[in-house]
This record gives C-alpha cells, structure tokens and sequence, in this order.
C-alpha cells in the first residue's frame, strides 16, 4: 500500500511531495475589490507542507458571486494579488491549485457590482433566476483559467485542468 508521505505524479504531469490534499475551504478573509491579501498569503504558506492545496472557491465572474469577501480572479487586481499566496506557496516549494466556480442562480444580486448593497448584514432573499448563460459562463471559466496561467498558479492550475 502507498504510504501518504510517498510523493505521487498528479496526471502524469504535477509532481506531489505527498499525497496529503488540502481541501478548499472558503475563508472569507478578502480586501476590498475581493483580492487576495498577505493574510491569505499566510495562511496558505503555513500549509505548504501539503502535497496540494486546493484553495478557496474563487470567482470567474462578476456575475458568479454568491457570498461576501471571497475572492476573484477576473479583474487586474485580483490576479496581481493572488501572486502573494502563489509566491508564499512556492517558495515554501508547496503546490496549489486554484478552485474556480460560479454560483449560478444562486448569484445573490446584493453582491453584484450593480446591485443593491454590498454591505456585510442580512440581506433579503430573493428568487433564483434561470440559467440561461451557460455559454456565457463556461468562457467565464476559460478567461479565468487563463488568468491563473499569467500568474503564480500557471503550471499547477493548468495542469489541473488537463
Ligand atoms: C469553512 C469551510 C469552508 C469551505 N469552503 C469550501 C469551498 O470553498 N469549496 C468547496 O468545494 N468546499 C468547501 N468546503 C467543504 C470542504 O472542502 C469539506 O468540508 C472537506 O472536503 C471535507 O469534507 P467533509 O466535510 O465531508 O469531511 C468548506 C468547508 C468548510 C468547513
């Protein structure tokens, strides 16, 4: 039987140092703009020791965000800024993948860029919409998996998604 601290060949491309895999886990721990910050950058350097991270539920899109203060990777900023958890990560020779999503109709309008409020309190409910933009969400995934290649999380993200 394998041991868990034996490393492994992820798809034949992503060498692991084990086999210890860190689940994502939304922390809701973002600044402003929802960019990645040193505390972030801390948080996953302390786990590097891990084969993989897979870090947190990361937004493709404007539009695919259902929660406050988790981040994105679709504007300028974002992707500039995820650079401090990659660069953390890497120079503790960990490896991380990034967990893209899009919440779908669960999209709460409160959290869009032209929505209601931003704020952090309750907000009311409201009626999902029908998913009617798959094709517009699936380029979504492509141009963030993108983002992520011009940056720190390239070779593993990509190869992730191989
Ligand atoms: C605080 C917290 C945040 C989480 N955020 C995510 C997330 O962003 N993406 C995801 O796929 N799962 C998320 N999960 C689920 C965990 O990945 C899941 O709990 C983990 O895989 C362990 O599985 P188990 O809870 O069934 O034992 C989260 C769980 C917790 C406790």
């Amino acid at each position: 039987m394998a041991d868990l601290f034996e490393s492994l060949r992820l798809g034949g491309t992503v060498s692991l140092k084990n086999r210890i895999v860190m689940a994502p886990m939304t922390r809701t721990r973002t600044s402003e703009g929802d960019v990645p910050n040193m505390l972030m950058a801390t948080y996953y350097g302390q786990r590097s020791t891990a084969g993989l991270i897979v870090a947190e539920a990361t937004d493709v899109a404007p539009s695919s965000k259902g929660y406050a203060l988790t981040p994105g990777i679709h504007t300028e900023d974002q992707k500039r800024d995820w650079r401090l958890v990659t660069d953390e990560v890497h120079r503790k020779k960990g490896t991380i993948f990034l967990q893209l999503w899009h919440v779908g109709r669960m999209a709460h309008p409160s959290l869009m860029p032209d929505g209601e409020d931003g704020g952090k309190g309750r907000v009311g409910s409201f009626c999902p919409r029908r998913a009617r933009q798959v094709g517009i969400h699936a380029r979504g995934y492509t141009q963030a998996a993108s983002n992520g290649g011009s940056i720190g999380l390239g070779r593993d993200l990509l190869a992730g998604l191989r």
